[in-house]
């Protein structure tokens, strides 16, 4: 089977959303594809887009990002958003737990990120007040670390596979599949992009793939073994035309 990524759709952009509805119906009807977090922070647009992408392809995968556990037109916290989503995935036949194909397991892994992914300590500090989810996400009362919180929810799947395992998450397991931030657009980006102990989780799966999203800097590289690889869609002003919105991770073409 073959098994195509991609991240960080962004749909709630127009001109993203006639990319997805661009996809051709029928020539992926026994493909798998793994969405990796970023789709809009809109649940009907949520919903639009993965019935968009189940009417294409055999197999949907998902993990949410940041943008989908704003709260800003509904009513509850970010984790009581989350939970909906993937009741709604539930109905839609979108999968969030690990599920074997012919030839191998995804597995899919959510997390939320900390300040202490910055391990290169050069992050800046001075622009996070700008930083949409600090405004628009809303944690239950005494949560601590929403990034401890999401990577306990994978425990239960950190186990021996019978086939080769392809892993995603949203947000990035290593500090070193972003650049120093020098280099970046938003210096302050390190603090909010990551969770080591993501990478760990990753290790424990023994995975071959890791696919991530998030930093909206795509990347196909491996590292000790395993291979990260970011499709990210991104925002119609950070990109020129596309040809294909799907990256081919696994099977042949
Ligand atoms: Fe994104
Ligand atoms: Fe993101």
């Amino acid at each position: 089977m073959r098994v195509y990524a991609v991240s960080d759709l962004h749909t709630d952009f127009r001109d993203n959303l006639a990319l997805v509805e661009q996809l051709p119906l029928g020539e992926h009807r026994d493909d798998a594809l793994i969405v990796a977090g970023d789709i809009a922070d809109s649940l009907d647009t949520i919903e639009a887009t993965l019935a968009l992408l189940r009417s294409r392809f055999r197999e949907v995968f998902y993990v949410t990002g940041n943008h989908e556990l704003w709260v800003r037109a509904e009513s509850g916290d970010s984790v009581e958003k989350f939970a909906r989503i993937l009741r709604l995935c539930d109905t839609m036949g979108v999968r969030t737990r690990p599920h074997r194909l012919d030839d191998a397991w995804v597995v899919p892994l959510f997390s939320w990120y900390d300040a202490e992914f910055d391990t290169y300590r050069d992050a800046e500090t001075k622009d996070m007040e700008a930083w949409a989810d600090f405004h628009f996400c809303r944690w239950p009362a005494g949560m601590e670390s929403q990034c401890a919180y999401f990577l306990e929810m994978n425990r239960a799947h950190l186990r021996e596979y019978d086939a080769p395992v392809l892993s995603f998450s949203h947000f990035l397991p290593r500090r070193d599949l972003l650049p120093p931030a020098k280099y970046l657009r938003f210096r302050g980006l390190p603090l909010v992009a990551g969770c080591a102990g993501l990478d760990a989780q990753v290790r424990a799966l023994g995975a071959r793939i890791h696919v991530f999203g998030h930093s909206h800097i795509n990347a196909d590289r491996e590292i000790e073994g395993v291979r990260y690889v970011q499709n990210a869609l991104r925002y119609p002003r950070d990109r020129g035309e596309v040809d294909t919105i799907l990256k081919l991770i696994w099977g042949d073409d």
